[in-house]
This record gives C-alpha cells, sequence and structure tokens, in this order.
C-alpha cells in the first residue's frame, strides 16, 4: 500500500527561493534533524554535521557567502551541511563500542569494521597510498570482481554521497511536517570553510535554507525528463 503522507511530503516539495519571516519551531526542527538522522550511509558511518546557524554575526557572513542569494537573505533558518569524512575512525569506534554493548562481537562484525573499514579509509601521508590501492584494485578487478579500495578523491565522494541522502530525507521531513527548504551549492567553500571553523577532511556538502514559503516561494514550474531518460530497464 502506498504511504500517502510520504508521497504528498515527495510531490510537494519544491526549492523554495523566498520565505515568509515565521521561525521554525524547535521541536519541528528537531523531529526532521532526527528523521535525517536515520538516513542510510556508507557502512553507517554517517559522515554528516548539520551546523545550524544561531549567531547572527556568523550568519551575516555565511549568507555573504552563499553568494547573497535570495533564499539565504529571506529564509528564518540557515544550516550548513557539513560532509566529514574526517570523523570515520570516531564513528567506526561508537558503532564496535554499541555492538560490544549488546553482547559480543560478531566475527563479522568485527572483521568489518576492524580490518576492512581502516584498509578502505587509510589513504597514507598526503594520500600517496590511495592511487596504489585503486591501481591494485583495478588490476584485481581484470580476474575477479573487487570493490575499489579507494583514493583520496573516492572517499570524499562516498561521503558526500551519504550526506546528500541525510539532506534529501531532511528536507522531505520539513516538507511532511509543512515546511520548506532551498538546497544551495552556489556558495564560496573556502570562505565557509574558515567561517565555520572546519577541519581538513570536512567540507560543506550544501547549505540548507528552511522556513515556510512565501507566495512567491516557488520561482519556476516544475520541469521533469522524459521518464525513459530516468528509468531504463535492461
Ligand atoms: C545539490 C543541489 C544544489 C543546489 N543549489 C542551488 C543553489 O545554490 N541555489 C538555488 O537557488 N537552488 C539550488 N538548487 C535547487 C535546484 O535548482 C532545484 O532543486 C531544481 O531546480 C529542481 O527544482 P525543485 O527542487 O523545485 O523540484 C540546488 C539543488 C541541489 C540538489
Amino acid at each position: 500500500m502506498p504511504e500517502p503522507l510520504f508521497f504528498s511530503a515527495v510531490e510537494s516539495r519544491r526549492t523554495v527561493r523566498d520565505f515568509l519571516p515565521d521561525p521554525v519551531p524547535q521541536e519541528v526542527l528537531d523531529r526532521c534533524l532526527d528523521a535525517a538522522r536515520l538516513a542510510p550511509s556508507s557502512s553507517n558511518l554517517q559522515p554528516w554535521e548539520f551546523v545550524v546557524i544561531r549567531d547572527p554575526k556568523i550568519r551575516q557572513a555565511a549568507n555573504a557567502a552563499c553568494l547573497d542569494q535570495m533564499p539565504a537573505k529571506t529564509a528564518p533558518l540557515l544550516i550548513a551541511l557539513v560532509t566529514r569524512r574526517d570523523t570515520w575512525r570516531r564513528n567506526r569506534d561508537e558503532i564496535l563500542r554499541v555492538f560490544e554493548s549488546r553482547g559480543p562481537l560478531r566475527p563479522s562484525q568485527a572483521a568489518y569494521y576492524r580490518k576492512i573499514i581502516p584498509t578502505i579509509y587509510t589513504t597514507g601521508p598526503l594520500g600517496i597510498l590511495g592511487p596504489v590501492k585503486r591501481l591494485a584494485s583495478r588490476a584485481i578487478s581484470l580476474f575477479k570482481p573487487t570493490p575499489n579500495l579507494m583514493a583520496r578523491e573516492d572517499l570524499r565522494i562516498m561521503a558526500h554521497k551519504s550526506t546528500a541522502l541525510a539532506a534529501a530525507t531532511f528536507m522531505l521531513a520539513l516538507r511532511a511536517e509543512g515546511y520548506d527548504s532551498c538546497p544551495m551549492e552556489g556558495f564560496d567553500p573556502w570562505r565557509v570553510k574558515a567561517l565555520l571553523g572546519l577541519p581538513r577532511g570536512a567540507e560543506v556538502n550544501m547549505f540548507l535554507a528552511v522556513g515556510k514559503r512565501s507566495e512567491k516561494g516557488v520561482w519556476w514550474d516544475r520541469v521533469l525528463m522524459p521518464r525513459e531518460w530516468a528509468v531504463r530497464e535492461i
């Protein structure tokens, strides 16, 4: 049975670029953030951080770093969604801690998080191991199916994929609550990194302007590519 509430949230979500000034209630925001935290992520490492900007000075600088785009300027709330590929070790340890608190670690869990994950995530000083790992995987793949053992750029892509899924979950949850959003990748990544004091291995995936749409919030009619360009059965 289709879930009508889910489909109505999916269909009514639009990118909103002009917001009413009404604030987003904390309990609504919390529910949506907690929904986003349930998004799937590679190896369940949850490489994301939602930075909710409350400080007016930081907000002003963030608006400017978002090129003073209309959604940033009008939204009552601006969130920087950060991809944290630097947190894999901490998060891996947390997964192991939680598993162990629930009973003896299964051999498959121990092997995956103690051996395979470090092999994937370790790229050595200046990332020099990365190309070696990638080349080795490519060579083995000529003989048998092999996963990419990941150079630094591959790890970046992997972390951004998972973070974008959390963004999508968050935006749909907002819609289910009657709120709107605008995802923004139009920003100055260097200024934003300095503004938020992000460490190496962390970068903003996208900004999310959040609030309730004004009458002129949706700028353009929806345009969908033909279904056969988007879906192919083989
Ligand atoms: C990753 C990503 C980055 C985007 N960046 C911007 C942006 O910087 N500014 C903006 O106005 N819209 C931005 N958008 C919104 C898209 O233009 C919008 O999703 C698209 O036109 C489809 O419209 P809809 O979301 O209303 O269906 C972005 C969307 C995504 C997914």
